[in-house]
């Protein structure tokens, strides 16, 4: 029996800060209204020269040398993203490049904001039915990007960050115990972004429309999301043959305070069993839940052995939770310096291109 362990795990966020105070100048809108309404203090946001890639990189090196895990063993990326660098390519290939992973394969992962807990799921999936040894997952936004600042239904809730796993193949019982996934694409159009895609192709009226921003319904999705949270949680802990007493951490889509408070409720557990950071991140999508984590395990919360559930719900409309064991990096561990592999890859990105354009050339005489 394989099991698939989260062996490492990393964070980035960009240094900017953006505090409801700035929001203030911006918008029609108050810091206490904010905070009431949402738990919001603060986001991050990307500066010049920052990306989903970008964060998602700088997360995806400090979750290798947490496993110990060479760009080279990995077999599969995925990165969760509602904020990609393009329609295509992936993302997903950007940091395999910029990690010179040069055996893995690399998709992205469309969930929106379950879109960590979806992947998360394949990874462990794809592990466990023996096809593959190590998976490295992240979630990476710049939700900045895709944000209309003058509308303050939304641009006081999203901020930008990224968080990564590896999860890696093992006999040892543990790792993720289960998972549950949904959907329900008759609320597509609650949370959206409506232009740049096929259906309605980016257009000067698109643009002028503001059509390639997000459009949300605030109000409905805050009621979806206060139902599914806490029967998803159910779910999966029963899928897993547990009890809610069994799990010390829950580790919700960091949303909105009242969302989580309201599947505490639900649950009938205390607010401080739940991993909290929102105050100070807002929603970053798909890397909330990893840096809710990496938060929780830096300043020792979550232990070896702690039983977690992920949870979360996302634009779609999707949702999904996941059980698993906290085991930290397998007992086998190497040391990894990002620095000599950035190198690496850097090189070796670099000789490919290289290649390419002398393949050309050669192509070009032979044609
Ligand atoms: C967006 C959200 C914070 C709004 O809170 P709410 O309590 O539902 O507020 P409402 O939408 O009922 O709006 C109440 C009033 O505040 C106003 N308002 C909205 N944003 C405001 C802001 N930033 N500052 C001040 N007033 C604001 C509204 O215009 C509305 O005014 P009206 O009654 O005159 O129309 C909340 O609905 C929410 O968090 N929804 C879920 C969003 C989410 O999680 N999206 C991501 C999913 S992954």
């Amino acid at each position: 029996m394989v099991y698939a362990h989260i062996t490492g795990w990393g964070c980035a966020v960009p240094e900017k800060i953006l505090t409801n105070a700035d929001l203030e100048k911006m918008v029609d809108t108050s810091d206490a209204w904010i905070v009431e309404r949402s738990g919001i203090r603060e986001r991050r946001i990307a500066g010049e020269g920052e990306s989903s890639a970008t964060l998602g990189v700088r997360a995806a090196w400090r979750a290798l040398e947490v496993a110990g895990v060479r760009p080279a063993e990995i077999d599969l990326i995925i990165c969760a993203t509602s904020s990609p660098e393009h329609i295509f390519p992936a993302t997903a290939c950007i940091i395999q490049d910029k990690l010179g992973a040069s055996r893995a394969g690399a998709f992205d992962l469309s969930a929106a904001c379950s879109g960590f807990i979806y992947a998360v799921h394949m990874a462990a999936q794809a592990i466990r039915s023996g096809a593959l040894k190590t998976v490295l997952v992240v979630g990476a936004e710049t939700l900045s990007r895709l944000t209309d600042w003058s509308d303050r239904n939304t641009c006081i809730l999203f901020g930008d960050g990224a968080g990564a796993f590896v999860l890696q193949a093992s006999r040892q019982p543990g790792g993720v115990l289960s998972a549950v996934l949904r959907a329900d694409g008759s609320g597509a159009d609650l949370l959206t972004v409506p232009a740049g895609g096929s259906r309605h192709p980016a257009t000067l009226e698109t643009v002028k429309a503001g059509m390639h921003y997000i459009h949300m319904d605030g109000r409905e999705v805050f009621r979806f999301a206060t139902r599914v949270m806490g029967s998803a949680t159910q779910e999966a802990v029963a899928q897993a043959g547990l009890d809610l007493a069994d799990v010390r951490w829950i580790v919700p889509h960091q949303a909105n305070i009242r969302i989580i408070e309201a599947a505490a409720r639900f649950l009938k557990l205390p607010l401080d069993r739940f991993i909290v950071n929102l105050e100070r991140y807002g929603n970053t999508s798909t890397a909330s839940i990893p840096l809710a984590v990496c938060e929780a395990v830096a300043d020792g919360r979550i232990q070896p052995g702690d039983r977690l559930v992920l949870v979360g719900f996302g634009a779609g409309l999707t949702w999904g939770a996941l059980v698993a064991e906290w085991s930290g990096p397998l007992a086998v561990q190497r040391r990894v310096r990002p620095g000599m592999y950035r190198l690496w890859a850097g090189l070796r990105s670099f000789l490919r291109r290289l290649a390419r354009f002398f393949e050309g050339l050669v192509w070009g005489r032979k044609a």
